[in-house]
């Protein structure tokens, strides 16, 4: 079998799905339990909604497709959607805050894992330092529209596109700050200023249709023409340009194409719901419930947006170089809206750092967990968090910030994430050959044609980034590369797992083998596979383990959280010891937390459950 602890011990070695979930209930889950549903769908729409909705719409209706832009938006949305039920799918199997770091880690192998995860990297990194430089011009263009006085010697390092710029380094440290110190100050501050944000679009739709006129609408879809700029053509004009010799256009058909890639950019974030999956209450169904709800309402949210402004006024009056979603209120004479607008975006600019700073420092914390990155990294400050991976990535989010001209790299945060979105399907596909034992609390619906769909459609949207984009992003692969074959390939747990065999713990652990060990260490020849997680109701299949629900709903949440969405919870009794709530038998020692992060404990005989 590809997981038995006997494989070869190359840097194509996976990691066991049994090990990976083990972080759950076993010798490596050290993060505090902190999401519902609810909580996830406000995480995904707190980094959906933001720089996207504020400029995308505009940029793209007047620069590629004009008032088709709203059938570019639906196909980067139906792109994402089916990347999405991948994610939801492997984040039931293995709900573990590394994200298609972790998918791939268990599906195709650690080089394969460490190439997802430095792409991550790249994608959160990047978008952390974008954002943020727009949040320095939208709150400097916030300070001017409600006429606050600023000195002089500040005028000239805030609302900077590049260079040393006070309002993106101070947004980042505070909130850098802010996470090192606990997530759930973090939680509360983000679902305050979500739904701060949601009031601001809604607002923006209503006031918007007011001023709506259906006559900016046609033609829907304007004649192609030649594009203007054919320094930063896609890798697709630039085949086809050699191949046909016909030069790159904008609008007509291709142009609805065409803009679909940079509208992604603006759907980019329900991916990032399944790096907390280690912190989610019963995650296998909670994560995919999350993801998909809040990606459709974003979806919602950003045709309602599109619509609105493609009404209100035509796309040739729209300049593609200054379009903000202000633009068209300050034309048709509602200014005041747009000073609102304006306040919005620095809100939901913020929420949306926030979140992708959790994110990277989670993908951050695994990869240093596996032994990919300094495992040092992977420390747990007293709050619960990983403060180091926040401040390692919050700092380095910091430096790029500060001295890259950021703003001009937004395509290489999409190509980050349709690289992740590939990998992702194809764990799918290669999860269902592999392991079909394995039970899924969802499962990507007609797999597997979507997951093939899904591959085919982010291939596509690839296609049509910049051959610029191109380059820069090889060049980051080959140096993660480097720096793999340099550290992570030899300093990774898996490859001292499989050399060794797992560390011995203290004396005081000997007792209770972790469960996952006994997933590592694989069934014995010819016994039947053992399921990690729920099987459907009825299946019942002779020799698989059955469902332990307090593997992943310790209950406590309930406890925790008492109202209409937990009433289905069983009442826990108050002397209930608080975590983990599994029987005391195999109840990891409080001891376990403190250990560095490990992969199993006392070297146990291969077991079979029942
Ligand atoms: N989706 C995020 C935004 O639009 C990255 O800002």
């Amino acid at each position: 079998m590809t997981w038995d602890i006997r494989m070869r011990n190359t840097m194509f070695r996976k990691l066991p799905v049994e090990q990976a979930t083990g972080q759950l209930y076993g010798g490596r889950h050290r993060l505090r339990v902190v999401y519902r549903t609810r909580d996830l769908v406000v995480l995904g729409l707190g980094v959906m909604i933001g720089a996207g909705i504020f400029k995308i719409s505009g940029v793209q209706a007047a620069a590629n497709a004009g008032p088709a832009v709203i059938i570019s938006f639906l196909i980067a949305g139906a792109v994402c959607l089916l990347a999405a039920l991948a994610y939801a799918e492997l984040s039931s199997i293995v709900p573990v805050a590394g994200s298609a770091y972790s998918f791939s880690y268990v599906a195709f192998g650690e080089v394969w894992a460490w190439v997802v995860g430095w792409s991550l990297i790249l994608e959160l990194l990047l978008a952390a330092s974008v954002v943020a430089r727009a949040w320095s011009l939208y709150a400097a263009q916030a300070l001017a529209d409600l006429n606050v006085p600023v000195p002089e010697w500040l005028a000239g390092v805030i609302g900077q596109p590049k260079g040393f710029d006070v309002f993106a380094l101070g947004i980042l440290l505070l909130l850098v700050v802010l996470l090192a110190t606990g997530s759930r100050l973090g939680l509360r501050t983000l679902w305050f200023m979500v739904m701060a944000k949601l009031i601001v679009i809604g607002l923006v739709i209503a006031v918007g249709l007011t001023y709506f006129d259906p006559g900016n609408l046609t033609p829907f879809v304007p004649p192609a023409e030649p594009a203007p700029d054919a320094g930063g053509q896609s890798v697709l004009n630039a085949v086809l340009g050699s191949v046909t010799g016909g030069t790159p256009q904008v609008f007509g058909v291709w142009g609805i194409l065409a803009a679909a890639p940079a509208i992604a950019f603006a759907y980019i974030g329900f991916d990032l719901i399944a790096t907390a999956s280690e912190e989610t209450d019963d995650a296998p169904r909670k994560v995919p419930r999350g993801m998909i709800t809040s990606l459709v309402v974003a979806v919602v949210l950003y045709l309602g947006v599109a619509i609105t402004l493609v009404g209100m006024v035509s796309y040739g009056r729209l300049d593609p170089e200054k379009v903000v979603l202000t633009t068209p209120f300050t034309m048709v004479g509602a200014g005041p809206v747009g000073h609102v607008v304006n306040i919005g975006a620095v809100i939901a600019l913020t929420t949306v750092i926030l979140v992708v700073l959790i994110s990277l420092t989670r993908v951050v914390f695994s990869m240093s967990r596996d032994g990919l990155l300094p495992r040092g990294i992977a420390g747990m400050s007293r709050y619960r968090v990983p403060s180091r991976a926040t401040l390692v990535a919050g700092g380095a989010a910091v430096v790029m910030s500060q001295t890259i001209d950021v703003l001009t790299l937004e395509q290489m945060v999409v190509i980050g994430t349709l690289f992740a979105f590939l990998f992702v399907c194809a764990a799918v596909l290669a999860l269902r050959r592999d392991r079909p034992d394995l039970h899924r609390p969802f499962r990507m619906p007609a797999a597997p044609l979507t997951a093939v769909l899904g591959i085919l459609a982010t291939g596509w949207l690839m296609l049509n980034l910049k051959v610029q984009t191109w380059g820069y992003f090889t060049v980051w692969m080959l140096a993660g590369l480097v720096l793999y074959l340099v550290y992570g390939r030899r300093r990774s747990e898996m490859r001292r797992l499989l050399d060794e065999g797992p560390r011995r713990p203290p004396a005081a652990l000997m007792t209770a083998p972790p469960p996952d060990l006994a997933g590592l260490a694989g069934p014995p020849p010819g016994a039947r596979p053992v399921s990690t997680v729920p099987p459907p109701p009825g299946a019942g299949t002779p020799g698989v383990r059955p469902y332990q629900p307090e593997r992943f709903d310790t209950g406590q949440f309930a406890q925790r959280h008492p109202g209409p969405g937990n009433a289905a919870r069983p009442p826990q009794p108050p002397q209930r010891p608080q975590r983990p709530q599994r029987p005391q038998p195999q109840q990891p020692p409080p001891q376990r937390a403190e250990r560095p992060p490990q992969y199993g404990g006392r070297p146990q005989p291969p077991r079979h459950r029942r």
